[in-house]
């Protein structure tokens, strides 16, 4: 399955970010918990060399516990600011922000040396669907009012004042995952973070299967009670299908509707927590 982005897309995001990042001093990344490594795009260190960066692990709800610190050490082991998140419960976000705020310091404190309040601005980024809306809402809360648009200087981009010399604005930067590596878009695929109407959910749901069968088996035999060892893809489907009586007129399976049903499960957390992409896989990539 080639799972592609819209260059068109691209060109038009990359164009904006370009824009957005000359007013920015801090980027938020916001990558999804079960695939740290294919919801970040390596391209973007380049992007955003000279600024102070932050790391959300958004969708903590959804991955595996362990591996969620796992992976905020690896961070830490290699000097990211990074946190564990669940951007849809009712937070202050005290952790998160307290979290910007440090990344910002040494600005603030090297201007304040000179004399000069500054107030350091910062961008949420990340693929789509990794949360970034509902992290910015939950962030800026009623706080949106307070700060409006900076005629002449922001051209009409909205602040969000979330602390004493930190401001976030108010739109996220949308970032386009690395889709080289077959395996890294597969989980960018399954995650829900390329629309699927440009992809076979049919074809997308018995990858997802098959993959699950590593991560979860048992599991997934207890949620689709027909599924088997050594199933091919398309049987996996079809022993959804079967569990749960899609069955279309003249005893067909209704693959279509099972596809749909096992991303849906998936992406909300039903069938298990998973973690896709493992900390060891990136020390597997760095030894290669
Ligand atoms: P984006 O701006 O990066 O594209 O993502 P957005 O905030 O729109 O979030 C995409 C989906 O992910 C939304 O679900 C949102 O509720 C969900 N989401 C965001 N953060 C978390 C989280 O920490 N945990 C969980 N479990 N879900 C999260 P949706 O079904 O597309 O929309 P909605 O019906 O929930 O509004």
């Amino acid at each position: 399955m080639i799972i592609q982005w819209y260059p068109g897309h691209m060109a038009k995001a990359k164009r904006l970010l370009q824009e957005s990042l000359k007013l920015i001093d801090v980027v938020i990344e916001i990558v999804d918990a079960r695939a740290p490594i294919a919801t970040r795009n390596p391209d973007f260190d380049t992007l955003f060399q000279n600024k102070d960066r932050v790391i959300i692990l958004n969708k903590a709800d959804l991955a595996d516990k362990n591996e969620n610190k796992r992976w905020i050490e690896y961070y830490k082991a290699n000097g990211i600011k990074a946190i564990e998140c669940i951007a849809t419960h009712t937070s202050k976000r005290k952790n998160e922000i307290a979290l910007i705020e440090e990344a910002a310091k040494e600005k603030v404190e090297r201007f304040k040396a000179k004399g000069i309040a500054k107030t350091v601005r910062a961008m949420i980024v990340g693929i789509p669907n990794v949360g970034k809306s509902t992290f910015i809402n939950s962030i800026a809360g009623l706080n949106r009012a307070q700060v409006g648009d900076k005629p002449g200087v922001t051209k009409g981009k909205q602040w969000v004042k979330i602390s004493p010399y930190l401001e976030l604005m108010d739109t996220p930067g949308l970032l386009w995952p690395k889709l080289e590596d077959e395996k890294l878009a597969r989980h960018v695929a399954f995650i829900g973070s390329v629309r699927d109407d440009i992809l076979d959910v049919e074809e997308l749901a018995g990858l997802l299967l098959s993959c699950l069968m590593t991560h979860c088996k048992d599991e997934l035999c207890v949620r689709y009670k027909k599924i088997e060892d050594g199933m091919t893809e398309s049987e996996l489907l079809c022993a959804v299908a079967k569990s749960r009586g899609f069955i279309l007129q003249g005893g067909i399976y209704d693959t279509e509707r099972a596809a749909r049903i096992v991303l849906d499960e998936f992406r909300g957390g039903k069938i298990a927590k998973i973690t896709l992409d493992k900390v060891s896989d990136m020390n597997k990539n760095s030894e290669e």
